[in-house]
């Protein structure tokens, strides 16, 4: 209840409140913003220094991933992440990194940001090209000891690369 001496001890209280205030409007600095800011664009634009092979990525895959997503990407409980090239245009899709997503630099955006599910963003950098390499691997995209890194890892060509229909006001139909 507002009483008239609650009202009143809050005025009183006003000016100490402010000096303790959580500093809302406080300008953001850029030190704050890098912190967020680490999306990846489709064509490699933003991937950090680092490397990572299948083979180093599959050390990390049966300890850290395979528990949800099952050995060799199958699946199981969580999203597979290998197989289904080809099905996109039948009845049976089945989507996967491999046979869904058009480029391959998302893969470590995806992963770095948001896997393990249960423990996101604690992978190395190398750990995330490491097992980025790993999931290429198992779809038949890369070799078991070709190096990513933000140089190598724009210039692997995923299949369903011209699948997507960029929407623009001209093609809407
Ligand atoms: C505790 C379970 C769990 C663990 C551990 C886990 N994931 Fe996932 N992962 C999921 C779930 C659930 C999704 C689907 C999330 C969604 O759609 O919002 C997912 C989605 C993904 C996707 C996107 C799949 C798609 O087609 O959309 C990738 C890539 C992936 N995980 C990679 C990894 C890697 C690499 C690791 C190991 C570092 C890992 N995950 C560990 C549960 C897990």
């Amino acid at each position: 209840m507002f009483t008239r001496s609650l009202v009143a001890a809050l005025l009183i209280a006003a000016p100490a409140m402010a000096a303790e205030s959580p500093h809302f409007g406080q300008p953001i600095t850029d030190a704050d913003i890098a912190a967020w800011a680490i999306d990846i664009a489709p064509d490699g634009r933003g991937l950090p220094a680092g490397r990572g092979t299948a083979v180093q990525g599959e050390a990390i895959y049966v300890e850290k991933c395979a528990v949800c997503h099952g050995f060799d990407g199958v699946g199981t409980p969580a999203d597979a992440l290998a197989g289904g090239q080809g099905t996109l245009g039948t009845a049976k899709a089945i989507k996967t990194v491999g046979s869904f997503w058009p480029y391959a630099p998302i893969i470590f955006d995806y992963t770095r940001r948001a896997m393990p599910l249960n423990n996101p963003q604690t992978l190395t950098n190398d750990e995330v090209y490491a097992l980025t390499a790993y999931i290429l691997k198992l779809n038949g995209l890369v070799g078991a000891k070709e190096v990513m890194n933000a140089k190598s890892l724009p210039r692997v060509k995923m299949p369903n690369r011209d699948g997507f229909t960029p929407i623009y006001p001209g093609n809407l139909k």
